[in-house]
């Protein structure tokens, strides 16, 4: 049976943890959907379409992405899957995803997160932090893939 994930975020930008999440989901996994949350409670930098497209361009052809608003459980019953695929940093990330992971069973039973713990390179990275460095004009190719490097750049000008 061909099993798929959905991988939710914010990913306001995706960067190289999330795609280690992803690479490793898709050792477990025959294809991973990353489904862009369009979040605006977040008030994200870059536009629904502009996040979707940054992954696109650096991800390969079994990860399938999307966006989304409203619960992820419809989203996942639209994609015809059960399972969800997050990634877990720290001790800090527990009692949230936990918070979350209860919520999505309440809504519905069946459903099921799969958890990766990060890569220690990965501890202490976010979105947030991407994007700060990139406007204080640090380096951040160790963090984020080349095109969002670029996009990021851009967008800060
Ligand atoms: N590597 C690097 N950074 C990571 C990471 C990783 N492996 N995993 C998470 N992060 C960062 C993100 O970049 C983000 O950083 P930021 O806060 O600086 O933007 C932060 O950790 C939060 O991660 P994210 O995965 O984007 O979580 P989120 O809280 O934005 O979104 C959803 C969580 C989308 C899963 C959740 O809000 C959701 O399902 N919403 C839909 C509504 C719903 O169904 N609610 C009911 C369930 S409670």
């Amino acid at each position: 049976m061909h099993k798929v994930a959905v991988y939710p975020g914010t990913f306001d930008p995706i960067t190289n943890g999330h795609l280690d999440i992803i690479n490793r989901g898709l050792e477990i996994f025959d294809s991973v959907i990353v489904a862009v949350l369009e979040n605006a409670k977040k008030k994200p930098l870059f536009s629904a379409e502009e996040r979707v497209e940054m992954i696109r361009n650096s991800v390969d052809r079994r990860t399938e992405v999307g966006s989304f608003s409203g619960l992820l459980v419809d989203y996942m019953k639209k994609k015809n899957t059960r399972f969800e695929l997050r990634g877990m940093r720290a001790m800090s990330d527990f009692d949230y995803e936990f918070q979350m992971s209860i919520a999505n069973k309440k809504l519905w039973p069946e459903m099921e997160t799969v958890f990766i713990m990060t890569d220690q390179k990965y501890l202490y990275l976010n979105s947030s932090l991407v994007k700060e460095l990139a406007r204080l004009g640090a380096d951040i190719s160790e963090f984020v893939p080349k095109n969002v490097e670029t996009v990021l750049k851009k967008k800060l000008q």
